[in-house]
């Protein structure tokens, strides 16, 4: 959710600056802005995505070996060409980049403007620079120092003052913040693929902790002015995994990718001999036997992800489980006990209602365990526990190699659980050899059945409403379709579970209205197959996805056969389709695949 993205070298700045900004255009692409240091501060800013801000830099020479620059999800203020970022003080000396909300910032600008300073935005961001400008120590460090007391909310800030030219400093609070250590040059951003051509070599601050970057080096100080003691992190992604690769967009990529994905996710934890081993899990064996209640919490696809958790851990474990929304748990005043284990799931490992979730759990003395793909990340850091997901970096806004991989890190942590507590391992050990089949299985699918998926998806131009049904599993896949669908082709899609289709929704169902039925559970195979031909009775189009493809012939107008697994395993192969079938939709209702409207990559803000 937005990105920053700063320079201090000798290069020139802003080449650099528009190529870690279009890396970083996914997390918000409203509006983009840069400043460069060149004998005062220059601001190119537009609103609009990143080609308009290139344009507008290509236009002229821009000079400057200092530089900050942003790409924006707008909050506090409309996208305009006033609201991007850079902001700066009424002199214009100085400017700001933010990412993160300023609560307060209605009684700053009024004490501001009592004090004489002019605004020329709505922006939450813009009280910084006028802050800095009034507060001014004769040092730039000193002065944002000076300033953050004032703040509330969430920031991650990068500065730069003609004042002090040669200099970049930057504070973390709440939002993340990295520093890149080059050679005789230093970056600063929110997010390291912004950075990752240039260097691997990467300082995650700390809440609270400030930076100052300059040509000679980066120092570190943590929220009370003293030295911080850092320990640089080397980062080994493929920088094949940020680009395209000749794929039209990241979401296909990142469908076709997930075969690989649950592969090293799957071989990453589960050893030859059918040893589960969590490198990062501390919790020992009497911990674990202890614990008598889990609560799974996340946001949008990583809370899918926990609904087939409470199903393992609960059906087949027979733990109790609750899974819960972090924006609602964080403020539901949940009953947390010692023995209760909390696992939060975040791809990004920085969400904001799931970091908050996480902490309150350990100030309530809850055992936490995060599930996440990034390395790094808040999260990750902060978490007694933790399983990453290997899905590599996932750069479309709509996530769907890094949902797979939660399925899969959670399929592992109950067949784990369950050997720890010695509880009805025989059948676990099916779900082990499931899941070692399980990424050939998908790429077979992908194999064999993406361009049929493709064809039936070309009737998605016409979509008003869809409906996603389906029982147990089913319903939690249902979910995460209906989710898909509506994130990225803009269809109205709602998910059902089956059963309840009777008291109410079916009376939406009309001619033609499209329904993805569900139907891999064989337990609930009958009951599921009838309410779906309950809707085809109505007159819905229904693409039928199952592994009994032969059982569906009457319930469904087209078919999507799935390879057959033991059914809790079956959300990994069956969300597939769903994902094809809304990707395809998006592309020929000529939408934004990559960067729908009004969403955004990782949302650090409430
Ligand atoms: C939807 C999607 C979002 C995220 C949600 C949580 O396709 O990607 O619903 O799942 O914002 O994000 P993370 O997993 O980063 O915490």
């Amino acid at each position: 959710m937005c990105g920053i993205v700063g320079y201090v070298g000798e290069r020139q700045a802003a080449p650099l600056m528009l190529d870690g900004l279009k890396k970083l255009e996914y997390r918000g692409y409203d509006s983009a802005g840069l400043a460069l240091q060149h004998q005062g501060i220059n601001v190119i800013k537009a609103q609009g995505r990143m080609d308009i801000l290139e344009k507008l830099v290509h236009s002229r020479e821009h000079v400057g070996n200092v530089g900050i620059g942003h790409t924006r999800w707008a909050t506090h203020g409309k996208p305009s060409d006033e609201n991007s970022h850079p902001h700066c003080d009424c002199s214009g000396q100085f400017a700001v980049v933010h990412n993160g909300i300023i609560e307060n910032y209605l009684e700053l600008i009024d004490e501001l403007k009592s004090s004489g300073q002019q605004f020329a935005s709505e922006t939450d961001t813009e009280a910084v620079p006028h802050l800095l400008s009034t507060m001014w120590q004769g040092d730039l460090l000193s002065t944002l120092m000076a300033i953050t007391p004032k703040l509330e909310g969430s920031y991650a800030l990068a500065v730069m003052s003609e004042k002090s030219p040669d200099e970049l400093v930057a504070v973390r609070h709440d939002s993340p913040l990295a520093i890149g250590i080059g050679d005789d040059e230093y970056f600063v951003t929110s997010d390291i693929r912004a950075i990752l051509e240039h260097t691997r070599d990467v300082i995650y601050l700390e809440d609270g902790q400030f930076a100052r970057l300059t040509p000679r080096g980066v120092q570190v100080f943590n929220s009370d002015g003293q030295p911080a003691e850092v320990f640089p992190v080397h980062i080994d992604w493929d920088s094949e995994a940020i680009e395209k690769s000749g794929y039209p967009h990241f979401m296909l990529k990142e469908i076709m990718e997930q075969p690989d994905a649950l592969r090293n996710t799957i071989a990453g934890y589960l050893a030859e001999d059918d040893e589960i081993r969590f490198p990062d899990v501390k919790l020992d064996a009497g911990e674990i036997k202890d614990i008598s209640k889990i609560f799974l919490v996340a946001c949008g696809t990583a809370y899918h992800a926990g609904l087939l958790g409470k199903h393992l851990f609960e059906t087949m474990l027979g733990i109790p489980t609750e899974t819960d929304l972090a924006s609602e748990f964080r403020y539901r005043n949940p009953v947390l006990q010692p023995d209760h284990l909390v696992i939060v799931i975040s791809q990004s490992g920085e969400t904001a209602d799931t970091l908050a979730a996480m902490r309150e759990s350990l100030r309530r003395q809850a055992k936490v365990l995060a599930i996440t793909n990034v390395v790094g990340s808040t999260i990750a850091r902060e978490a007694p526990n933790v399983i990453y997901t290997k899905a590599g970096p996932e750069t479309a806004v709509a996530s769907t190699k890094a949902y797979i991989t939660q399925l899969a890190a959670l399929s592992l942590l109950a067949c784990y659980v369950s050997r720890v507590q010695d509880n009805k391992w025989d059948k676990f050990k099916t779900l082990l050899q499931g899941l070692r089949e399980v990424p050939h299985l998908a790429e077979q699918f992908l194999d064999k059945h993406k361009d049929s998926v493709e064809k039936i998806a070309k009737d998605g131009q016409h979509w008003r409403d869809a409906f996603f049904i389906g029982r147990g599993l089913d319903w939690a896949v249902a979910q995460e379709g209906s989710l898909k669908l509506k994130e990225i082709s803009y269809v109205h899609a709602e998910a059902y579970a089956a059963g309840e289709l009777k008291h109410g929704t079916l009376a939406l169902v009309e001619e033609g209205v499209p329904v993805i039925g569900l139907a891999t559970q064989q337990s609930l195979i009958d009951k599921t197959i009838s309410n779906i031909k309950e809707t085809k009775a109505r007159g819905a189009y229904v693409i039928g996805i199952s592994q009994f493809p032969e059982r569906m012939t009457d319930a469904a107008d087209v078919i999507i056969p799935l390879p057959k697994l033991p059914d809790p395993l079956m959300p990994i192969l069956s969300v597939i389709p769903t994902q094809l079938l809304s990707y395809h939709a998006a592309v020929i209702r000529g939408c934004d695949v990559d960067k729908p409207r009004n969403l955004a990559k990782s949302v650090t803000v409430e």
